[in-house]
């Protein structure tokens, strides 16, 4: 099967602090792959690097077979990399579906197709995808009054509305109450199985981790310690000595 993302021996350093070392992976279609590691492992940096916001001191980022890195975010985000953001942002002013037609609406000048007048036709693709993340009902609605895990859908329905290939979801559970992460995380899978789309997350929530992934990636001081399956990670004596500890690896 060929990865959608494939990221081989990324390197990056900030004033003598090695943050990321020789990071290899790769993320196929389908899949939901776990970053984890303990704070200040390089996560959020590895993230950046494939999504643009950081240019590697070496390394590749291939989506698809071809070569991203070095390009600039916006146009990283147009060959269909999506992210959302451990603190979601909307525009808390407007409408669910108001957010979610602004988003179609800068993915079609991207792409440079003809501008679509009707609005009709902007409410319809919004409604689509509002349905598909599960938050139809909410479509007039104002951002700034929804609960915390209704943004999180909504801040998915604007990276869905970029046609991504790959979804990156920096701690998508983070801020929210535990009874609503396994939804929002059967949602992920959903997309990932559904749509065929890869997904990579970063997650300090081991449940989210362990009941979710498909295969976990463990950075420690910016180098890949372990790779594999949950249950071989869970088991993972390194991974347990410098994250998980005894009693969540048990
Ligand atoms: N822009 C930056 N300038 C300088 N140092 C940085 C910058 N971004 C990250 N770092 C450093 O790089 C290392 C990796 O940070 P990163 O944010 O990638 O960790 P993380 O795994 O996402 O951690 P957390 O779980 O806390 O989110 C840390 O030592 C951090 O201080
Ligand atoms: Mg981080």
């Amino acid at each position: 099967m060929s990865a959608v993302l494939e990221v081989i021996d990324l390197s990056k350093a900030f004033d003598g602090v090695q943050a990321v070392r020789n990071v290899s992976f790769s993320v196929p279609a389908g899949e939901l792959i776990a970053l984890i590691g303990p704070n200040g492992a390089g996560k959020t940096t590895c993230f950046n690097l494939i999504n643009g916001q950081l240019v590697p001191d070496a390394g590749v980022v291939r989506l698809d077979g071809k070569r991203i890195d070095g390009l600039p975010p916006r146009q990283i985000a147009h060959k269909g990399v999506s992210r959302t953001f451990q603190v979601a942002a909307t525009f808390a002013s407007m409408t669910v579906r108001e957010n979610v037609e602004l988003a179609l609406l800068a993915h079609a000048r991207r792409d440079g197709v003809l501008f679509e007048r009707r609005p009709a036709a902007w409410h319809d693709r919004a409604d689509a995808l509002l349905a598909r993340t599960g938050i139809g009902a909410l479509a007039n609605i104002h951002c700034a009054t929804l609960a915390y895990s209704d943004v999180k859908r909504v801040e998915l329905a604007l990276a869905l509305a970029n046609e991504p290939a790959l979804l990156l979801m920096d701690e998508p559970t983070a801020g929210m109450a535990h009874s609503m992460r396994s939804e929002l995380m059967r949602l992920a899978v959903d997309l990932a199985r559904g749509d065929r789309l890869a997904v990579l997350f970063t997650e300090h929530d081991m449940d989210v981790v362990f009941g979710f992934a498909d295969r976990v990636i463990v950075l420690d001081r910016g180098s890949i310690i372990a790779e594999g399956t949950p249950d071989a990670v869970r088991a993972n004596a390194q991974v347990q000595a410098v994250y998980l500890g005894p009693d969540e690896g048990a």
